[in-house]
């Protein structure tokens, strides 16, 4: 049966101020005429939608996309992943247009570090230099010394000279996993992910008790009480590489699920069991990596829009501890 237009309008209201498309377009034929035509690249979180992550021209973790962000000989950025990971692709290209399919695609640890308080928290502790995670924004970045990502914080940590102090932010869970492994003290701001500290402790132990061959693994955002009972700890990357290289096959996947699509691409045999959060929701998915829709890609590929826009003095203090970062990665 055909469509009829009144049933064609809910779509057109659910993208309100934006010109409806064909529903029977074909999106993924479509995002990929628009790449070419832009000569745009795509990179994906590996906690997009899997027919997103189909798509990417590049899949990572925040240290990767940053990466490629700093390397890309393409136009225009499309950044399908949450406001921070596009704002440190704009801060690196500042030059070149990046779109973002949703501006509302925030981070819980962004939104819980306004720079204003930063500064205030700074005053308190003279002589401690800021490392912030890179799960932030712009205005922290640019009053930071240093960036981090869960992958390469231990190794940052470990080139600071022993006697300087260290404020870290936003991320405390991040933070004190950090100290234990480097064995430095550092002054941690009191942030956390949303979706990382919602795994229940007593639901995984039961899932162990149940599947006994499974291995816990879980990214250092998770609180302390999953970490210690992990096999393995590691940012998204870190997680993926470790299953594809471990003889086991079977894991309990303490992160947000959508890393499991890649999981499963690279080690169709293995069996990934994602961590149960406490209660009886999805709160295991991150609502902001979840607001891109591959609709919303392709809407922000054929209008442009929404574009990062960032002042420029911002941009250019962003990037100096940007830069440090990525020096000290090597
Ligand atoms: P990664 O550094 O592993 O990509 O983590 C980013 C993130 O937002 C985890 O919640
Ligand atoms: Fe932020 Fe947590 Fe979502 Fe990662 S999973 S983007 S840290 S809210």
């Amino acid at each position: 049966m055909k469509t009829s237009d009144a049933e064609l309008k809910p779509l057109s209201l659910k993208f309100e101020g934006i010109k409806p498309f064909d529903p029977y377009l074909n999106l993924a034929d479509e995002i990929i005429k628009l790449k070419k035509e832009m000569n745009a690249v795509i990179l994906a979180h590996y906690y997009q939608e899997s027919e997103i992550q189909d798509l990417a021209d590049f899949i990572g973790d925040s240290l990767q996309l940053s990466q490629q962000a700093a390397q890309t000989k393409a136009d225009v950025i499309v950044f399908a992943g949450v406001h921070f990971m596009a704002e440190t692709a704009k801060i690196l290209n500042p030059d070149k247009p990046v779109l973002l399919p949703d501006l509302n695609a925030g981070c819980s640890l962004a939104e819980g570090c306004p720079a204003p308080l930063l500064k205030k928290f700074k005053e308190k502790y003279p002589g401690h230099i800021v490392i912030s995670y890179i799960n932030c924004t712009a205005e922290v970045k640019a009053i930071s010394d240093i960036i981090c990502t869960s992958s390469n914080a231990v190794k940052i940590i470990e080139q600071i000279p022993k006697d300087q102090k260290i404020i870290f932010a936003p991320d405390r869970n991040l933070g004190r996993y950090v100290m234990q492994k480097s064995g430095r003290d550092m002054v941690l701001w009191q942030g956390a992910c949303i979706v990382h500290e919602t795994f229940s402790e007593k639901k995984i132990n039961r899932l162990k008790f149940e599947n006994p061959n499974a291995l816990l693994i879980a990214h250092p955002e998770c609180e302390e009480a999953v970490l210690s009972n992990a096999d393995f700890i590691g940012s998204t990357s870190g997680l993926l590489n470790f299953v594809t290289e471990s003889e086991s096959t079977e894991f309990i996947v303490a992160t947000e699920p959508g890393i499991i699509h890649q999981m499963l691409k690279k080690n169709p045999e293995k069996i990934f069991i994602p961590a149960p959060p406490e209660s009886g929701c999805n709160c295991n998915e991150c609502p902001y990596m979840k607001l891109n829709t591959l609709e919303k890609l392709y809407l922000c590929m054929r209008d442009r829009k929404p574009e990062i826009i960032l002042d420029s003095e911002i941009m250019k203090k962003a990037l100096v501890p940007l830069e440090i970062m990525l020096e000290m990665s090597k």
